[in-house]
């Protein structure tokens, strides 16, 4: 799985955390006495070296929120934007919304159901993105929102027969872990398609609770092959393509969530600056990257984004740069590729990323077995990037150490690892809705009018 491996970076994954995150159902650390202090301490010396956000280029020290408003965010933007992300276009000049399908009695009347084609160059056969949203009846006026993009078309998060199947090239295969992909035929879906992704994605328990859901197809956007770029959105800008700093497939995505958010402030059920943007994994890492880059996601989540996503790659831990590079070189820029092999000397690191959502609630979510990601990575990351809030005066992390399995941590930064394999769980949902319950403050469903 980690080709290239460094005899160093074997010692480091065989003896340290990975063992007491998959077995245990206790704390998380526990085993850690297990593995000798000295690896432990090389681990913390790596942490130590990490670099603090919020010193300037020159040297000197960010004392103030203007400072850091003015100039700091901006230099962090900078280096991501050119070393590892690449650069994004801003809002196309002539994007347009359709609203193709409207249903007010969807789900048995539960939501009203809301498909758009977003269509980048204005024409309606060009390349395009169809948003589905679905608003709770049972909440008037605007809503806040969760946003996502989907791994497997908006026909398969829920089985409501309302939503148009993609027609986009799909994935197929039949040892998929996750969704059973026999209904896709020559890589296009079909209606057996309906709802095989349903159980990551909790449609009526999110409507319940009070917020509206929207999701789009990642494919609408990057086909996520390494040959992919004349079928992307990347292929709209070819002037930031052959360069260093290009737009990579994770900023298209990154840039699709935004393009939806453009559509959302359009919407008057959505409650536009009360939309928390969600994803899973590489999504996660577009959701994260959407979210720094784009300061009207009011919240973002991020659920098990792992490597070049929320993990610290300074650890040595888990899925590395040259991986990432060497698998999925289109997900960032090709400056990103002189890093690899140097993932413990980095001259900056995933937490200064995660600073430019702050003072903006994060939520960071890790799997247990999902040991490519490294979950104590994932929180050395929410514990590093604490100063930032604290600057702001807000509390970040309420811990410091690691917190138990199936153990979730809320103050401005949201935490957990939950037991089990990479995936997207009840309990991955419950976190997120009591999280967003403190921070985008839903109005609260009426009952219904039989109800007492
Ligand atoms: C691979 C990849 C991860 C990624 C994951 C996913 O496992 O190595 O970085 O997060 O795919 O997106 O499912």
């Amino acid at each position: 799985m980690f080709p290239k491996i460094t005899l160093y970076r074997l010692i480091v994954l065989f003896l340290l955390p990975f063992p007491c995150v998959v077995s245990s159902t206790t704390h998380a650390c526990s085993l850690r006495s297990a593995v000798g202090d000295k690896k432990v301490n090389n681990l913390t010396m790596m942490m130590e070296s990490a670099p603090d956000p919020l010193r300037m280029n020159d040297g000197s020290e960010v004392t103030s929120v203007t400072v850091w408003r003015t100039q700091r965010r901006k230099e962090l933007l900078d280096l991501f934007t050119r070393e590892m992300y690449g650069q994004s276009p801003g809002r196309p000049r002539k994007m347009t919304f359709h609203v193709f399908d409207i249903d007010s009695n969807a789900l048995g009347g539960l939501a009203t159901r809301k498909q758009i084609t977003i269509s980048f160059t204005g024409e309606p056969t060009g390349p395009h993105m169809d948003l589905l949203i679905y608003t709770p009846n049972r909440v008037k006026g605007p809503v806040p929102t969760i946003l996502g993009l989907n791994f497997w078309g908006n026909h398969a998060i829920h089985s409501d027969p309302g939503i148009r199947i993609s027609s986009r090239w799909m994935e197929s295969g039949d040892n998929n872990p996750y969704v059973d992909l026999s209904g896709v035929k020559d890589h296009r879906a079909t209606e057996a398609c309906r709802g095989i992704n349903a159980s990551q994605w909790p449609v009526e328990r999110i409507l319940a609770r009070g917020y509206a859901v929207a999701t789009a197809y990642r494919g609408d956007l990057d086909p996520d092959t390494a040959d992919g770029y004349k079928d992307s959105v990347r292929a709209l800008y070819p002037q930031l393509h052959a360069r260093g700093d290009n737009f990579s497939t994770i900023a298209a995505w990154a840039w699709g969530l935004s393009r939806a958010m453009d559509y959302l402030t359009t919407d008057r059920r959505i409650a536009a600056k009360h939309v928390a943007v969600f994803g899973w994994s590489r999504l996660g890492k577009a959701a994260l990257w959407a979210g720094a880059t784009d300061p009207r996601f009011a919240m973002v989540i991020s659920n098990e984004s792992g490597a070049g996503g929320a993990k610290l790659f300074r650890r040595g831990v888990g899925e590395n740069i040259r991986r990432l590079n060497t698998v999925f070189p289109h997900w960032y820029c090709s400056n990103f590729r002189k890093y690899n092999d140097l993932d413990t000397t980095l001259p900056f690191d995933q937490h200064m990323m995660l600073a430019l959502i702050a003072p903006r609630p994060l939520y960071i979510a890790s799997a247990a077995q999902d040991t490519g990601a490294d979950p104590e990575g994932e929180f050395e990351a929410a514990r590093a990037v604490e100063p930032v809030y604290r600057l702001f005066g807000v509390t970040g992390l309420p811990t410091e150490t690691w917190p138990p399995v199936n153990h979730s941590v809320q103050g401005g930064i949201g935490y957990h690892v939950r037991s089990g394999r990479h995936d997207v769980t009840d309990f991955d949902w419950t976190q997120y809705l009591a999280f967003a319950d403190t921070h985008l403050a839903p109005r609260r469903p009426q009952p219904r009018s039989s109800e007492p």
